[in-house]
């Protein structure tokens, strides 16, 4: 992490403890030990997303790769080892249909590393990594010149745990870089009955309580915090109301809790609210994104309709 990093982390975390309610954003979850966790997470038979959305890709794949079109370059944000992707690439590829595949990550040596070991599987694919942070202006490397158009896939419902206005503002980023005719296939995690999602983000194995506990300890590691780890409990809401399941740290005690010098008191039962993931319904996302001029274009889910993978274009100006 470099300098400017940290003082971003410091100042983050600061002034989300000062606020009230207490919050801290979800992003600094993911240093090595929280991305290793979370990679724990995808795995786990309480958090049906991940495999849910594989099971909606690999199933749909014919109609998915049909809507795509000839010729797209699939500019992928997040791709992280673009291990969910593969169902997808194979399908492109066993076809031909493909005019590049670019996986954009915030991680250069991992980027760099997917990157080859995905090119021998896919010979003749040109893969062009770009290392970047997809939620700031980038630019998108060359493509090939038969590239008919940018289609941007952000699996993983990793715009619930954006605010609304975030969505907001990312979708209409998304529908700018992919121009014209270009197009957005997102995954979106569904809202359901409460007790499956109380156990996706509470699971029996405490694997996500250790994810949302490691920001505490990244705390301690990096900005001489002192929390007692013992002292907080992981806490799960589903808020019926904002469609969303909340994670928060509550505290087991009344104490002070001190970062970079700062105290700041908690009362037995406080909490920090460190994330939020929105869920949405058959219409809610098509909503959002009709705002940023997305227009749906089809949607696949599972049978019990528990997540959706849905394709969304930039109207043409031709
Ligand atoms: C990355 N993101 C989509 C996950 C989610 O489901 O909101 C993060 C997560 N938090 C707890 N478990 C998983």
């Amino acid at each position: 992490m470099t300098d400017t990093t940290a003082t971003t982390f410091a100042d983050d975390v600061l002034s989300g403890l000062a606020r009230r309610p207490r919050t801290l954003p979800a992003k600094y979850f993911y240093d090595e030990a929280g991305s290793r966790l979370f990679d724990q997470i995808t795995r786990l038979d309480a958090y049906y997303p991940t495999r849910t959305e594989r099971a909606i890709l690999t199933h749909h794949a014919d109609e998915i790769v049909d809507a795509i079109g000839q010729d797209a370059a699939l500019v992928e944000y997040g791709s992280g080892s673009s291990d969910k992707t593969r169902v997808l690439l194979d399908a492109l590829h066993a076809r031909r249909t493909l005019a590049a595949y670019v996986p954009i990550d915030i991680s250069e040596a991992f980027l760099h590393e997917t990157a080859g070991r995905l090119r021998p599987l896919y010979p003749g694919l040109p893969i062009l990594p770009l290392a970047a942070d997809y939620t700031q202006p980038y630019t998108l490397p060359g493509l090939p010149d038969d590239t008919s158009r940018v289609v941007v896939f952000f699996p993983g419902s990793t715009i619930g745990n954006f605010e609304r206005d975030e969505a907001e503002r990312f979708l209409e980023h998304v529908a700018q870089v992919a121009g014209p005719g270009g197009a957005l296939l997102i995954g979106a995690d569904q809202w359901k009955d409460a007790d499956v999602l109380r156990r996706a983000y509470d699971d029996p194995d405490g694997v996500t309580a250790a994810f949302n506990l490691n920001l505490l300890r990244r705390i301690n590691r990096q900005l001489g915090g002192d929390a007692d780890l013992d002292a907080w409990a992981h806490h799960v809401v589903v808020n019926d109301a904002e469609r969303r399941v909340e994670m928060h740290l509550r505290s087991g005690r009344d104490q002070t809790l001190h970062v970079c010098g700062q105290a700041f008191a908690f009362r037995e039962g406080g909490t920090i609210h460190t994330e939020n993931s929105h869920k949405y319904d058959a219409d809610s996302l098509a909503a959002l994104a009709s705002g940023a001029g997305l227009s749906r274009r089809a949607r696949w889910t599972d049978d019990r309709g528990w997540f959706a993978v849905e394709l969304y274009e930039v109207a043409s100006t031709e």
